[in-house]
């Protein structure tokens, strides 16, 4: 059980404690609720062309501030039917619902809240005491290292001093040390001294609510290694929860491996903790072309999730 932490960002929607159970059920929420935005995002973008999301919640018109203040959500999460025969209005009703409910239950703060009781439940502890362990048996160190999805600065990468000066960045920070910023929206390096020689990026990707999202993101890392080094390839730590790759109706290890390959991307290390897969990679510079398959199903089965990486 964990504490409610009292950060800059303290949300009176907090709830005090949280049990293993309510943070699985509150971070499974969470994500059909992003998906859920994205979704909506997309068809108002269709049916409004020239639609923005930012732009528009600035100033959004009266029916949506009325349904976001009007709206409880109910203790059997609502299930949002979005399909290409609503309309306008009906979209926006949905969006307000869908936000109203993010705001209730706390917004980004207990998302993380909640992905700080999982790391101790389900990983044993820190994620990165992994991948600590492992630089000191492959005798590695790291000078400027970036963490996308950060929680915390005091976990084990802080005390352990091989990883060099590292930047911390985050959606929602919460703590001075943590800058607050959406990875995808971070300016390009513009120099060598702007890219990195590792990366670390936990729990990130499947918080991504779409499947091309995805491969975005993993293409945009790449960005921000620096491939020139002396005596050792940049690398990437990459941590994803264990039914993304083995419970996937339409992905598995095969189909990440290929995607990673097509970045340029080598499997140095692999490991499977009880609900989380862990991953160190070194990037060659240039990925394999690759062709695609068009996504299919892979893992047949009623009992599956539909996480894809898509990166067409
Ligand atoms: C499940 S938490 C994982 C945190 C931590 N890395 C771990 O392994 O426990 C995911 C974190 O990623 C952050 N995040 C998601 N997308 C992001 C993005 N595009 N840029 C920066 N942070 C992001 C969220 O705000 C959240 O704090």
């Amino acid at each position: 059980m964990l504490r409610k932490p009292k950060t800059i960002t303290s949300n009176n929607r907090a709830p005090k404690t949280l049990k293993p159970q309510q943070a699985r059920q509150l971070i499974r929420r969470f994500h059909v609720l992003q998906k859920n935005r994205k979704s909506l995002e997309q068809l108002l973008s269709e049916v409004k062309p020239g639609f923005d999301l930012e732009t528009y919640l600035q100033s959004p018109e009266p029916a949506y501030t009325k349904q976001l203040k009007e709206y409880k959500y109910a203790k059997t999460p609502e299930i949002h039917h979005i399909d290409r025969k609503l309309l306008y209005a009906e979209l926006i009703r949905t969006l307000a619902k869908v936000d109203a409910e993010l705001q209730q239950r706390g917004g980004l703060h207990v998302y993380q809240m909640a992905s700080t009781v999982g790391q101790k439940s389900e990983r044993g502890g820190d994620s990165l005491k992994w991948l600590v362990t492992l630089y000191k048996r492959l005798g590695r160190t790291a000078t400027r290292t970036l963490e996308i999805g950060s929680l915390s600065p005091t976990n084990a990468i802080l005390t352990s001093g091989i990883f060099g000066e590292v930047t911390r960045i985050d959606l929602n920070s919460q703590h001075p040390q943590i800058l607050q910023q959406d990875f995808m929206k971070r300016p390009l390096p513009l120099g060598k001294d702007e890219k990195f020689d590792l990366i670390l990026c936990s729990l990130v990707l499947n918080f991504v609510p779409t499947p091309s999202g995805r491969g975005n993101m993993l293409r945009r890392m790449t960005e921000f290694l620096e491939p020139f080094q002396k005596e050792q390839k940049p690398s990437l730590f990459f941590v994803l929860p264990l039914p993304c790759v083995t419970n996937s109706r339409y992905f598995n290890k095969s189909l990440f491996a290929n995607v990673m390959k097509s970045l340029g991307f080598e499997e140095i290390e692999y490991h499977e903790a009880k609900k989380v897969a862990y991953w160190l990679f070194d990037w060659h510079g240039r990925g394999k072309k690759i062709q695609y398959p068009s996504k299919s199903e892979v893992n047949p089965g009623k009992q599956r999730n539909n996480f894809y990486i898509d990166m067409n």
